[in-house]
């Protein structure tokens, strides 16, 4: 039976501070940590059984999903003192995937696409592992693939740094998109008890011996690296799941959710359980939502996410911006980022009432989790 293990460690540097209080793998995307849209995915599949590979933060995500009892699959962790790499994490759990082939996440990429369609594909072509891969425009983030297009052989894989471009320009490539599906024979190329990056120490050599094939995704996939990319992420995932939904709907609105008849609702738009909006606000388009969140009267909000139980008090105007959860926001606050430079706020800042935090091109705005601001960014 396939089990899966998703890499839920690493510092996550660039995301911060949205981070510094809440661990990357628990992001929310959509309103669900992204590891919990993962591991739907994976079950979607048939996978029973996921190990999470866990470091940094270890003790909030062990909280968060427990033995898996809410999700309905069976959920371990391993037990890793300091980084090991992302193969030295997938060592640490050889006893327990060692019977069958098994999926490897990223647990930083949002993903919508046919998980089972992959597992076929993978068993079809007897490899020891199978990459998915997405074509991007600037692939010099991320590990390069050169594949031979008639077999989807893999012929090399060069991890980010390692790929020259021919004539020095990037050109759109396939790129590693941080989702494999491996064969237990992939353990004999990991040394125990060191830390080891499977993109940069295993696939290289494993490619070399020609047993490794690729995986064009049909569907989404989009890495969270930074903070740009979490709130494109969101809005990307929004749209692919209202796009798939049976029963055509514009807005994705908990039923629990109290909207003002004056308010405007401007598609696409996510709102979460119990969540309040008051008179004459103008909301969306591309705003997601979280749970208990309370948005009084007159305000505009665009382009953004607003996890649960934040208070927006009235005539705020957000655009651009992320903003965690438990924030508090006093009246008539402007909060607008620019462009890919967003306004951040981590979990349990309040803005005092009248501030304007104006974010400008590469001076983006971000605050540290309980911090108070007093004073305008202009
Ligand atoms: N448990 C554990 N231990 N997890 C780790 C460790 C570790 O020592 N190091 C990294 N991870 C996890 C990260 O949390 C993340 O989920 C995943 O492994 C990949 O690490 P990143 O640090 O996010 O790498 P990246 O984004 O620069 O590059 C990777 O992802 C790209 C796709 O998004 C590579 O796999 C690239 O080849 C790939 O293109
Ligand atoms: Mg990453």
């Amino acid at each position: 039976m396939t089990k899966a293990i998703i890499l839920s460690g690493g510092w996550a540097t660039r995301l911060r501070p949205l981070t510094c209080s809440i661990p990357k793998p628990l992001m929310p995307v959509v309103n669900k940590p992204i590891i919990e849209r993962q591991m739907i995915l994976l079950k979607s599949a048939g996978v029973k059984e996921i190990v999470l590979a866990v470091s940094v933060m270890a003790n909030e995500i062990r909280n968060y999903f427990k033995e898996g009892e809410k999700l309905g699959v069976k959920i371990r962790y391993t037990n890793e003192k300091h980084p090991m790499g992302t193969a030295g994490a997938i060592k640490l759990a050889e006893s327990y995937l060692n019977n069958d082939n098994f999926f490897m996440l990223n647990g930083d990429v949002i993903l919508n696409f046919n998980f089972s369609d992959m597992l076929k594909f993978h068993e079809s072509l007897g490899g020891i592992g199978t990459i998915a891969s997405k074509i991007v425009e600037d692939p010099s983030r991320y590990g390069v693939l050169i594949t031979d297009e008639k077999t989807n052989q893999l012929l090399k894989f060069l991890e980010k740094e390692e790929y020259k471009p021919p004539g020095g320009e990037y050109v759109p490539m396939p790129i590693n998109a941080g989702v494999y599906i491996l064969e237990p024979e992939i353990f004999s190329y990991i040394p125990p008890n060191h830390k080891v990056s499977i993109e940069k120490d295993i696939f290289p050599k494993v490619a070399t011996n020609m047993k490794l094939f690729h995986y064009p995704i049909k569907g989404i996939w989009k890495d969270i690296g930074k903070p740009y990319e979490l709130l494109q992420g969101n809005i990307l995932l929004m749209t692919d799941i209202l796009r798939n939904l049976k029963v055509k709907r514009n807005n994705l609105i908990d039923n629990s959710v109290d909207i003002d008849a004056s308010t405007d609702i401007i598609p696409p738009c996510t709102i979460g359980e119990n969540s309040v909006i008051r008179k004459q606000c103008r909301i969306g388009p591309n705003v997601i939502i979280g749970d208990n969140v309370y948005i009084d009267s007159n305000s505009e909000i665009k382009q953004s996410l607003i996890y649960n139980e934040s208070y927006i008090s009235k005539n705020a105007k957000i655009v651009n911006a992320i903003i965690s959860d438990n924030c508090y926001i006093n009246d008539n606050v402007i909060m607008q980022g620019k462009g890919e430079d967003l306004v951040l706020l981590a979990s349990y800042v309040e803005i005092l009432k009248n501030i304007k935090l104006i974010a400008q091109p590469n001076r983006p705005i971000s605050f540290c989790h309980h911090e108070l601001v007093k004073e305008s960014i202009e």
